[in-house]
C-alpha cells in the first residue's frame, strides 16, 4: 500500500528519534505524526538559488534527483513537467510558483522496514496568517499569498513549496510505454495529488491524546510580520489556528462552519493563559467541543468543503474523508471521500489512487473529464480559495498585511538560470505550453 499517509506515519517516527520534537513531557498527543522536524536526507544538495521570472513561466521546478540513473530522473522530470502544464493550464498565476522537488531513495532517512512503502508528499513551505471576510485569521499557503500581490508582504521563501517522491517506490512511468502493473501508483497521479496539498489544499487536525479522545485545530506561533515557518506550527504555548481551507469546511447535517467550533475553543485561552495539552483543558467546558469534532471526523460523510455562491450545502458540498475508524492524520479530513470520488472526475485528492490504474484511465473512467486530473469540484473549491481561472478571473481575497517596514517581493527580477551548478541539482524552468 503505497498511501501518502504512510509518509506521515514515517514522519513520526523520524519525530520521536528527534529530541527537539520533544516539547511534550506527558506523551499525551497523537499528532506528531506531521510534526516535521529539520532531518536530513544526509545527501548534500548544493543550492542553485538563481531564478528567473517571467510571464509565461509561471511553475518553476527545482529538481534535485539525488539518484545515479540519469534516464529516471528525465522520465520523473518529464511527468513534473506535464503536471505543472495541466496546472498552469487551469488556473492564472501573476506570479511564478516555485517547486523545490528530491527524487530520492527514501530508505536512505525511513526506517528500512516502511520506506518502500512510501510514495511521497508536498506542503506548503511557509503560511502566512490572513484576515478572512468573516473576522477569522487563517494561515494561507505562500504560493497563494504571492497570488495577491499585497504591498507589504513580508519576506518570502525561495520556495512555496517543498516536495518530495520515492526513487524505490514501485512508480509507473508513461514513457515506459508499458502496460501498468497491478501493484503500481502512476507518478504522474502522485505528483499532481501532491503539488495540488503544496498550492493549498491542506489542514492539520489533530487527534488529541496517542489514542485520540478528541480532536482540535493545529496550534501555531504567528511571527509579527505575520509569517509562520512549519517550524512554529504545533507550538505547545499557541492558541488554535485554522488553514484557508478550513474556511469553507462545513457539517454536512446542517450547514455549520467549522470554524465555529474553533472560535469555541479559543475561548478556552480567555480563561486560561495555560497550553491546551494538559488536564485544565481536558477539564475545561471547551473540551466538549473537541470531543465533537472528534465524532464527526470519524463519522462518514459528516464534513464537507462548500464552494462559494453555493446554494444547496448538501449538493454542492465536496464531502471530506471521514470514513477512517480511527482520525488518521494525514488521511483524515485533508483529503475528499473515497467512496464518493474516486470513479468520478474527482479523483484526485481522495487519499490513494487505485493501484494498477493510470492517471489516464481514472480520467476515462470518471468520464473523460475535459479539465483532465483536475475535475470540477476541485477546482470550484481551488478558485474559492482565491486561485484565478479563466472562469473565475476575481477570485476572493483576505485583508491584505498591516503595514511592515519588509519591502515589497512581487517586483520582478530577471536573472540568468544557473544550470547543472551543482551534480544533481538543476533548476528548471517549465514552460506553459
Ligand atoms: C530543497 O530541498 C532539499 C532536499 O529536501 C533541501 O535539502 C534544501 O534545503 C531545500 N532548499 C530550500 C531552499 O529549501
Ligand atoms: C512555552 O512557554 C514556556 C514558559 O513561558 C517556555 O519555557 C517554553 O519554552 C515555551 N515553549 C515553546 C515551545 O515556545
Ligand atoms: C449543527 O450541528 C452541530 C452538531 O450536531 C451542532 O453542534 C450545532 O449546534 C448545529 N447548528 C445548528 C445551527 O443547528
Ligand atoms: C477523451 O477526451 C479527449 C479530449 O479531451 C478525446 O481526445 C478522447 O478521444 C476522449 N477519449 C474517449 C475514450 O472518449
Ligand atoms: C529584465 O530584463 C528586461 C529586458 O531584458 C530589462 O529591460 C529589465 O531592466 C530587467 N530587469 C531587471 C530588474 O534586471
Ligand atoms: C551543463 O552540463 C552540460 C553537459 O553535462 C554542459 O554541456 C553544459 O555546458 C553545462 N552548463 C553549464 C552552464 O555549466
Ligand atoms: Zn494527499
Amino acid at each position: 500500500m503505497q498511501l501518502i499517509k504512510i509518509a506521515f506515519i514515517i514522519i513520526l517516527l523520524i519525530s520521536s528519534i528527534s529530541a527537539q520534537c520533544f516539547h511534550h513531557p506527558n506523551n499525551i498527543y497523537a499528532s506528531l505524526e506531521i510534526v516535521e522536524c529539520n532531518w536530513n536526507s544526509g545527501l548534500d544538495v548544493t543550492d542553485t538559488s538563481s531564478h528567473q521570472e517571467a510571464s509565461e513561466e509561471m511553475f518553476q521546478v527545482q529538481f534535485n534527483c539525488e539518484i545515479g540513473d540519469k534516464v529516471t530522473c528525465d522520465k520523473v522530470l518529464g511527468q513534473f513537467k506535464k503536471a505543472a502544464n495541466m496546472i498552469t493550464s487551469t488556473f492564472i498565476f501573476n506570479t511564478p510558483i516555485k517547486v523545490n522537488v528530491s527524487y530520492y531513495d527514501f530508505c536512505t532517512v525511513y526506517p528500512a522496514n516502511l520506506c518502500g512503502d512510501l510514495s511521497g508528499a508536498a506542503y506548503p513551505s511557509q503560511f502566512y496568517a490572513l484576515q478572512d471576510d468573516d473576522g477569522l485569521t487563517r494561515l494561507y499557503p505562500q504560493s497563494l499569498v504571492k497570488q495577491f500581490k499585497f504591498s507589504n508582504a513580508p519576506k518570502y521563501n525561495e520556495f512555496d513549496i517543498n516536495a518530495e517522491f520515492n526513487s524505490v517506490s514501485n512508480f509507473w512511468f508513461e514513457q515506459d510505454s508499458i502496460k501498468i502493473n497491478p501493484d503500481q501508483e502512476d507518478i504522474y497521479w502522485t505528483i499532481c495529488h501532491e503539488l495540488i496539498h503544496g498550492l493549498g489544499f491542506y489542514n492539520r487536525w489533530m487527534g488529541y491524546q496517542i489514542n485520540p479522545i478528541a480532536l482540535i485545530p493545529t496550534t501555531a506561533l504567528i511571527n509579527p510580520d505575520g509569517s509562520v515557518p512549519r517550524n512554529n506550527l504545533f507550538n505547545t504555548n499557541s492558541s488554535f489556528v485554522e488553514f484557508m481551507m478550513d474556511k469553507y469546511t462545513i457539517l454536512l447535517s446542517n450547514g455549520t462552519q467549522i470554524s465555529l467550533f474553533t472560535r469555541q475553543l479559543n475561548t478556552f485561552f480567555n480563561d486560561h493563559k495555560s497550553s491546551v495539552f494538559n488536564d485544565v483543558f481536558i477539564k475545561s467546558p471547551q473540551f466538549k467541543f473537541a470531543q465533537e469534532l472528534l465524532v464527526l471526523a470519524t463519522t462518514p460523510n459528516s464534513l464537507g468543503l462548500l464552494p462559494r455562491n453555493s446554494r444547496n450545502f448538501l449538493s454542492d458540498a465536496f464531502i471530506l474523508e471521514t470514513s477512517m475508524p480511527t482520525f488518521e492524520q494525514g488521511t483524515s479530513l485533508i483529503h475528499v471521500d473515497f467512496k464518493t470520488y474516486i470513479n468520478t472526475n474527482d479523483f484526485l485528492m481522495t487519499y490513494r489512487s487505485v493501484d494498477g490504474n493510470n492517471a489516464k484511465q481514472m480520467v476515462l473512467n470518471g468520464g473523460n473529464y475535459s479539465g483532465g486530473p483536475i475535475g470540477p469540484r476541485l477546482k470550484l473549491m481551488m478558485e474559492t480559495f482565491g486561485y484565478a481561472t479563466a472562469e473565475n478571473p476575481n477570485p476572493y481575497k483576505p485583508l491584505p498585511f498591516k503595514p511592515s517596514p519588509t519591502p515589497d517581493v512581487t517586483s520582478k527580477s530577471n536573472e540568468t538560470i544557473n544550470h547543472n551548478a551543482s551534480s544533481g541539482c538543476t533548476l528548471y524552468i517549465i514552460k506553459k505550453n
